[in-house]
């Protein structure tokens, strides 16, 4: 590491959440300290940033064009919303039309996912940082299209594949600037509380049938599997696209969590989960502002964060299920299923 590159990144380093606290006073810790605020230039960088149109992933994108990306372009379910979404932050910016674009990119569909990958080729010429945000938290049981349930799909199969799909893009720009570009992950502490009971296999269960399966669906804990999932698949990218260049990644891939925020997250939530929820954020939420320094801050880490877990400013364990033999060995029969499937549909 160069020494600029270690200054840059000691100057995004905090502190974290006192040792040994549980996880009620590290949300409330976290809301009361919220990441510091990046002010790392991303000038000549086209940005690319998903479920851009509300959020946690708007307010990243309106700090993206604040720093000067050359290019932020907004992937979004609904091309209405994202030129709403495009208006704010010319707004909040004073940034050229032309240094927004909107796209757009259904993640409940593969087909919407390679069609998009294929599209950004002819919308930019490079891709220096990728950040695959989009989320969803549904309260009850429901499948996509594709037969999978619905947060498996959009958070984790077609996370996977449009991030395979983007890749080649990504290192192309990299080997033109010389220095990695960036695939951020955005994930959620909530990982770190699965536990090995959540998720054991019978002899030659395949993990994402059962996790699909209506009987597995659970309010409480299918949310922290689906975000471990996504700690499952950063792991798989590292290992099988990712290379080491003279010394140096050619794409560094992480994971920023946010931090619990007030979002739009619990959009579908009924009543009774609707309420303690907007307690809880009332008693230990960050803003959606606060919570994106993460995710930006997370695509500055180049080599430093690769591989890793980054949240409240600092590389963090994310839980048991991905340190111990088990998880690790879970690990690696969930990236092959969800690479099996991506390479599938890839054809
Ligand atoms: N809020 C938290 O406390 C928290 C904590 C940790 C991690 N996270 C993660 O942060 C990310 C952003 O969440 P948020 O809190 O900002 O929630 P949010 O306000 O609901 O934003 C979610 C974004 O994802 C988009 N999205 C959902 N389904 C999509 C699909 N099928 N195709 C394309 N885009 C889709 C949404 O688009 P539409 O508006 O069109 O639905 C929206 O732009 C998620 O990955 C979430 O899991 C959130």
């Amino acid at each position: 590491m160069t020494m600029a590159t270690y200054k840059q990144i000691e100057s995004l380093m905090g502190t974290g959440p006192p040792a040994g606290a549980k996880q009620m006073q590290v949300m409330r810790w976290a809301s009361k300290n919220p990441p510091k605020d990046p002010n790392a230039s991303f000038s000549g960088k086209n940005v690319l940033i998903t479920g851009s149109n509300t959020g946690i992933g708007l307010q990243a994108a309106i700090k993206f064009a604040a720093l000067d990306a050359a290019k932020v372009i907004l992937a979004v379910r609904s091309p209405a919303k994202g030129e709403e979404a495009k208006q704010k932050i010319i707004a909040a910016t004073k940034r050229e039309s032309a240094a927004v674009i909107v796209m757009q990119l259904d993640m409940s569909s593969f087909e919407s996912v390679k069609t998009f990958a294929v599209q950004i080729q002819a919308q930019v010429d490079r891709l220096d940082v990728a950040v695959l945000n989009a989320g969803i938290a549904p309260p009850k049981y429901a499948t996509e299209k594709t037969g999978w349930e619905s947060a498996l799909q959009v958070n984790v199969l077609s996370t996977a594949l449009l991030a395979i799909l983007l890749v080649p893009m990504l290192k192309d720009t990299a080997a033109k600037a010389g220095r990695p570009s960036q695939l951020t992950i955005t994930g959620s502490f909530a990982c770190q509380y699965v536990q090995p009971d959540e998720l054991k296999l019978s002899p030659g269960e395949k993990l994402l049938e059962k996790m699909t399966s209506p009987e597995h669906f659970n309010v409480e804990k299918s949310y922290g599997q689906i975000k471990l999932l996504t700690q499952y698949v950063m792991k798989g990218l590292v290992d099988d696209y990712s290379y080491d260049v003279n010394g140096q990644v050619d794409v560094a891939i992480d994971v920023a969590c946010p931090g619990y925020c007030s979002t739009d997250l619990g959009r579908d939530f009924p009543w009774y989960i609707a309420l303690p929820t907007k307690l809880m954020h009332l008693y230990c939420a960050r803003t959606a502002e606060e919570g994106s320094r993460s995710l930006v801050s997370g695509t500055l880490l180049g080599n430093a964060g690769h591989g890793k877990f980054w949240t409240n400013d600092v590389f963090t364990d994310p839980g048991i299920m991905v340190t111990s033999d088990e998880g690790k060995k879970l690990q690696r029969q969930a990236w092959k299923e969800i690479s099996d499937i991506c390479k599938q549909k890839m054809g």
